[in-house]
């Protein structure tokens, strides 16, 4: 078992994960902190992320689109997360494989056993300690995106609307593992509900402030 602590973010687009994770790394200061994001976080990852959302590649199929998100986060696992994990470091990823169920699986309908299957296998098996789903309307996250939409915030409101009931639903099957935060609210309040969230499996797992 790793010594680290590993916490996850989901989310549809514009729901405030990136908010909120520059909040929760300044409340995290003095620990020994690895940020990743998905999918990215590392150099051959990131160049995936570029074929994936860039809005030229619409021939990718649903179901290369899951090989491509899964690909990336082989390396992310392997390269950073399990090694941090076994250095006791705390991981907090900007998504993780519960965004291929909901996107992949309950936004394009590809097939849930197969991609479990497949997050099994691009992750041997790691998963997060917790993870917080940032729950929003998909209205209100349109409302929230700014610049220009990539190849998924492409989809619209009804893509939206499926992912998020991925996300409910999973978070029902695995209500241990998830802490369902309604992000409707003003960002202190998110913040706020995060943080107590976060200072609990801190001090259940045994860490303290600048325990390193
Ligand atoms: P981001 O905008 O939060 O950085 O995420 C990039 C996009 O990729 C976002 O629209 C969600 C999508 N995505 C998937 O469809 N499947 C996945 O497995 C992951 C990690 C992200």
């Amino acid at each position: 078992m790793s010594k680290g602590l590993f916490i996850s973010l989901e989310g549809i687009d514009g729901s405030g994960k990136t908010t909120l994770i520059q909040h929760l790394n300044r409340v995290l200061e003095g620990y020994p902190l690895v940020n990743i994001r998905e999918p990215g976080g590392t150099a051959i990852s990131e160049k995936i992320r570029e074929i994936l959302l860039n809005v030229d590649n619409h021939q990718i199929t649903p179901r290369t689109e899951a090989f491509l998100y899964a690909a990336a986060r082989s390396q992310v696992v392997e390269q950073l997360i399990r090694p941090s994990l076994e250095q006791g470091k705390i991981v907090l990823a900007d998504r993780y494989l519960d965004s291929t169920i909901a996107y992949q699986g309950y936004g394009r309908g590809v097939d849930l056993e197969f991609l479990h299957t497949l997050n099994y296998l691009c992750t041997a098996g790691t998963l997060p300690d917790a993870t917080i789903l940032l729950d929003l309307e998909p209205a209100l996250g349109e409302a929230r995106r700014h610049g220009k939409a990539d190849r998924l915030e492409k989809e619209g409101r009804e893509f939206q609307a499926r992912v998020r009931q991925g996300y409910l639903q999973l978070a029902r099957q695995e209500a241990e593992r998830f802490h369902v935060i309604d992000a409707s609210r003003a960002f202190d309040d998110v913040a706020h509900d995060a943080v107590e969230y976060l200072q609990k499996i801190l001090v259940s797992r045994g860490w303290k402030p600048d325990a390193g």
